[in-house]
């Protein structure tokens, strides 16, 4: 178990491309644990895996947006698929552990299915509006390279730019490309 460093936007590993698993193997067993770990740390409601820097396609989400149970494990979906939007295009604040510190009104469909299978190897479905429809399509964007900052105009766009200059400066770090 360990709290793995996240990987901050501009960084290009956000954008690689990701591999379907073949296998839940006890590697991709170590990778859900860590990714768990490092989504409680920072507080998420959300992590995929590309964001701590590995291409396999796989995504969290908190266990109380996806189930409403505040004691529930986070739902891990491996090779996810958006089977369904709908439910008309609504606009809410969104973060990402990716973006610290930014939160930017982004619009998305009300619901989304999505199915994947699961750490045992079974295929689920796992339909949602509100915060968790919000979840998984974000989630899922992570996995095909689309991140917050796509989704946005110009304005906003120069928004979260001017943000996270300033979070970096506070960290005492450089951007892994320009700002
Ligand atoms: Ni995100």
């Amino acid at each position: 178990m360990a709290v793995l460093d996240i990987v901050t936007f501009p960084d290009p590993r956000l954008r690689q491309p990701t591999i379907t698993v073949q296998e839940i193997d006890e590697g991709i067993r170590a990778l859900v644990r860590d990714l768990t770990d490092t989504m409680y740390a920072h507080d998420g409601a959300g992590i995929a895996a590309i964001q701590v820097g590995r291409p396999e396609r796989i995504f969290l989400v908190d266990g109380r947006v996806a189930t409403g149970d505040p004691k529930a494990d986070p739902v891990v979906f491996i090779n996810p698929e958006i089977v369904e939007t709908g439910g008309g295009v609504v606009g809410d604040d969104e973060g990402c552990l990716s973006f610290p510190g930014v939160f930017v009104e982004v619009r998305r469909p009300r619901r989304a299915k999505v199915r994947a299978t699961d750490l045992d190897g079974r295929t689920f479905e796992i339909e949602g509006e509100g915060l968790l429809g919000r979840a998984l399509q974000h989630e899922f964007d992570h996995l095909e390279g689309r991140l917050l900052i796509d989704m946005v105009g110009f304005v906003k766009k120069e928004m979260i730019r001017r943000r996270l200059k300033r979070w970096y400066a506070e960290q005492g770090r450089a951007p892994a490309a320009a700002l």
